[in-house]
């Protein structure tokens, strides 16, 4: 247990996005320069879009793996996974992130909910797989062989994201929730902070700038994750 702004705290949920992984140089989706400033999310993550033109998507999410390569974790990762293995009570982290970041960071325990880009799906035989290397239209599946049928596995718009009930199970039991670089316009992630407050927990939000859902945190903390990030977790380890 700690204390934290008056009260003790014992579980706590941390939400990311994409702002935790801008300063390991990986582009966000909405600043300017983002992902869907240069695509039409329309064009490339969607169901739809795959059946249109697969081949576009395969060259999208082969190229984000790639990029996966020349980019390190950053401080922010590394201080969460710090406060995952030293917090004197449960830390449970979901992140709306495809990267591996936080996991080379040195977290333990890190749920996906919008999916992950080292993995694949094959819908023909339904399994997931890790994936290190290019894909396209005629890949085989390694588990069943089948091909033409693996496509990535992240969670595209008009898609459920994943773990779901166990999330809400989460947040339904929180004393403290963290929303890290994430602009507070994609739903569900979006109204986690509700559930939050809902369950009586204090909800803090770190971001270069006031997100969509700002006005549903008690706490506020402007500035880069590397630091406002590592300077939380300090407060928190009562360092
Ligand atoms: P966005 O690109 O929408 O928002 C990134 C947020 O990070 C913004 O609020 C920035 O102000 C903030 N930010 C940028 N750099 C930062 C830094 N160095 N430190 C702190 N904050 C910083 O990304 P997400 O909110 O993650 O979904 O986007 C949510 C979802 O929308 C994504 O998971 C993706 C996208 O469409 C799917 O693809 C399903």
């Amino acid at each position: 247990m700690a204390h934290f702004h008056g009260r003790y705290i014992d579980r706590v949920v941390v939400l990311t996005g994409a702002g935790i992984s801008a300063e390991s140089g990986v582009p966000t989706f909405r600043d300017a320069g983002g992902l869907w400033e240069r695509h039409d999310p329309m064009d490339i993550a969607t169901p739809e879009a795959f059946s249109r033109d697969p081949e576009l998507v395969y060259r999208f999410y082969n190229e984000r793996r790639s990029q996966l390569t020349r980019v390190q974790p950053n401080a922010a990762h590394k201080a969460l996974a710090r406060l995952q293995r030293e917090f004197p009570g449960e830390v449970y982290l979901v992140t709306q992130n495809v990267d591996d970041l936080h996991e080379r960071g040195g977290s333990h325990q890190v749920c996906h909910m919008h999916g992950e880009l080292l993995a694949m799906s094959c819908t023909a035989c339904e399994r997931s797989m890790r994936a290190e290397r290019d894909y396209d239209g005629r890949s085989a599946c390694p588990a069943c062989g089948a091909r033409g049928k693996l496509r990535p596995d992240v969670v595209w718009f008009g898609e459920m994201p994943y773990h779901m009930d166990q999330i809400e199970t989460r947040l339904a039991d929180c004393d403290l929730f963290v929303a890290i670089g994430t602009s507070g316009l994609v739903y569900p992630a979006a109204g986690f902070v509700r559930h939050a407050l809902a369950a009586g927990a204090t909800t803090v939000e770190l971001n270069s700038q006031l997100s969509d859902v700002t006005e549903l945190f008690h706490h506020q903390h402007q500035g880069l994750a590397t630091t406002t990030v590592a300077s939380l977790v300090r407060e928190l380890l009562g360092d």
